[in-house]
């Protein structure tokens, strides 16, 4: 298929709508990326971008070596002829077509032969399993289904890049396990260079090979899921990732530990004001350690017990100092606890940025 490069892009609606600021990020060939960020933060704006819907401000995007956009070259390829497929957030399906015609759409508009569009329709429905369904109108399909004929859609013209809006975002839950599972596996059989845009964190641990992080316009941290989660490049990348909540506290670091007023931490640090971040896994209350190297910290009382998923989570409270932390004891609300902290998992950041980047 073909990379994507995407260098220095910039869109701003009039009057001073800055919806991208300097975005740049190269997507390999037959890479899935995951473009994830609040309501507002530029997602479809960027994905509109690479299909040529809208047009970029400055920067410019390469399909492997071609500019379809370059604008300091006056380079602007029209959306036919990038022979991308996009997956709309609401399917948009016309509701007067049936099935067949919705998928063969996109061809008839290229004036393929009847025969071969006959044919291409077939086979994509097949492999998305709704070819079954070619003689129905949208109405008369479950959810999922209209989700299939609309990823069929976007596929039948043989695109180069596919690029998905939301598209799992008006499915229930269970629905949406079984399409990640089915767009992962399409997309892996495909080889099909894909980009996905979605708020949701768990669309992206299930789907991509990397995670952009963007936040009001701006790209915060390009990453493996694994980077994401365990190397946050900021506050915002901490805080937006990871189920339940990382708990996030301000302290002062002391070189052998971080002092929050009503409790010390005994982990090495750097002088200086700094936020904390601590992920509900890494803190446990227990009667003795799990592994050897994790550190007591002094006892807090238990404040109350919830319930995230099928895992008990304490909220425990110091003097003034609360964190949320993973229970595997029997202990009950108003009860002292014995709290201990993989060390490893501790992330420090000054002004909001990780220390690791921080200079
Ligand atoms: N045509 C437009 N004219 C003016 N401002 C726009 C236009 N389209 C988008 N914007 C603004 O650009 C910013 C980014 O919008 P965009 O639709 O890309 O966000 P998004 O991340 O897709 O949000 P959501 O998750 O809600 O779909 C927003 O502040 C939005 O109001
Ligand atoms: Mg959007």
């Amino acid at each position: 298929m073909v990379s994507v490069s995407v260098l220095n892009l910039e869109k701003v609606f009039p009057p001073n709508v800055y919806a991208l600021k300097d975005v740049s990020v190269e997507i390999g060939d037959g890479e899935f990326l995951v473009v994830l960020g609040p309501s507002g933060s530029g997602k479809t704006t960027f994905i509109r971008c690479i299909a040529g819907l809208e047009t970029p401000t400055k920067g410019s995007i390469l399909f492997g070596d071609v500019a379809v956009v370059d604008v300091e070259r006056g380079i602007n390829m029209p959306p036919a002829r990038r022979n991308v497929g996009m997956v709309f957030q609401n399917w948009a399906l016309y509701p007067h077509m049936k099935v067949f015609d919705n998928i063969a759409f996109p061809l008839k508009i290229k004036k393929m032969p009847r025969r071969e569009i006959e044919k291409r329709v077939k086979e994509v429905a097949e492999a998305l399993d709704i070819g079954h369904l070619l003689d129905r109108y949208p109405r008369q399909l479950s959810g999922g289904q209209q989700q299939r004929v609309a990823i069929a859609r976007a596929l039948v013209k043989e695109p180069q890049v596919l690029l998905m809006d939301e598209p799992f975002s008006n499915l229930d839950a269970r629905l949406r396990v079984s399409a990640r599972e089915f767009v992962k596996s399409l997309q892996r059989r495909l080889k099909i260079t894909t980009i996905l845009v979605t708020h949701d964190q768990h669309d992206a641990y299930a789907l991509a090979d990397r995670i952009m992080v963007i936040n009001n316009g701006v790209v915060q941290q390009i990453g493996t899921t694994d980077e994401i989660l365990n190397r946050p490049a900021n506050v915002f990348v901490a805080q937006f990732f990871g189920d339940p909540p990382i708990n996030l506290v301000e302290g002062v670091g002391r070189g052998d530990h971080v002092d929050l007023g009503d409790l010390k931490i005994p982990i090495s640090a750097p002088e200086g004001r700094l936020q904390i971040g601590i992920r509900p896994t890494d803190i446990y209350v227990a009667d003795a350690p799990l592994s050897p190297g994790d550190v007591q910290l002094p006892p807090g009382k238990i404040k109350l017990v919830e319930y995230l998923g099928f895992t008990p989570i304490a909220v425990v409270k110091w003097e003034k100092t609360e964190l949320r932390a993973v229970m595997y004891s029997k202990l009950r609300e108003g009860d002292s606890a014995r709290v201990y902290l993989k060390k490893e998992g501790v992330k420090l950041f000054r002004d909001g940025v990780s220390i690791e980047n921080y200079n």
